[in-house]
């Protein structure tokens, strides 16, 4: 009989997509997109299994092997840097990483220590050493942007998708740091004791992005 697969999806857009491209995949899962709140669901054949976690703990439930595979964005992707191996760009769910603040802040400026609020603190931490710049890094877990209205921060450090944020609250892109997307992730052990079912399975994901692409 099939080992199990169990894929960690986070509920909404990621997981939408997701299925999407399983369905083209021949997996029948569609239901488990219907309203509820079960956290474990399996598709119509019982073969493959679905937990629904938050988007930052993705990387964690498939590095422990809980998970197989994954969804998951760049930006979260970054900011955990988990042992597993990120093998597909989805191309859905594009975002660029960015500084951000009011459009007249000066990023070139020296300056002692630069403020900096944001969800993604490692990713902060390293593009900010990389640049030799000193900086207090100040913790948020939503509403980002109010960082510099409020004077909490100078700038923020955050995903801009759409711009609309940053639009309706008077502030801009001072800097691009890097260009995200959904990526497929898969436990490295998984991927050999499991091979005979993840590896025909992430061809046939590779085909239908690639196919998507052209
Ligand atoms: C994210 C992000 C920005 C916004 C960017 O927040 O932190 O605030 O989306 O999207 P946009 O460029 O399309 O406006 P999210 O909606 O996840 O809410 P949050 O503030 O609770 O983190």
């Amino acid at each position: 009989m099939q080992d199990k697969v169990t894929f960690a999806l986070a509920k909404g857009r990621l997981a939408e997509k997701s299925v999407d491209i399983l369905e083209k995949c021949g997996i029948d899962c569609r239901r488990i997109l219907e309203p509820s709140r079960k956290l474990v669901m399996s598709d119509a054949s019982g073969k493959f299994e679905f937990i629904f976690v938050k988007p930052s703990d993705v990387p964690i439930y498939v590095e422990h092997g809980v998970a197989d595979v994954g969804v998951v964005g760049k930006d979260t992707l970054m900011e955990e840097s988990r042992d597993v191996y990120e093998l597909i760009d989805l191309g859905f769910a594009k975002c660029r990483l960015c500084l951000a603040g009011y459009k007249d802040f000066d990023l070139s400026k020296p300056r002692n220590i630069l403020k900096v609020a944001t969800k993604y603190v490692n990713v902060a931490k390293d593009y900010f050493d990389g640049k030799g710049q000193n900086v207090e890094i100040i913790p948020l877990h939503g509403s980002i942007e109010l960082g510099p209205i409020v004077g909490l921060s100078d700038i923020i450090l955050d995903i801009v998708e759409s711009g609309k944020t940053l639009q309706e609250n008077n502030l801009a892109v001072l800097e691009e740091i890097v260009n995200c997307s959904a990526r497929l992730i898969i436990n490295k052990v998984s991927l050999k004791t499991k091979a005979d079912v993840i590896k025909p399975l992430v061809k046939s994901i590779d085909e239908i992005i690639k196919n998507k692409e052209n």
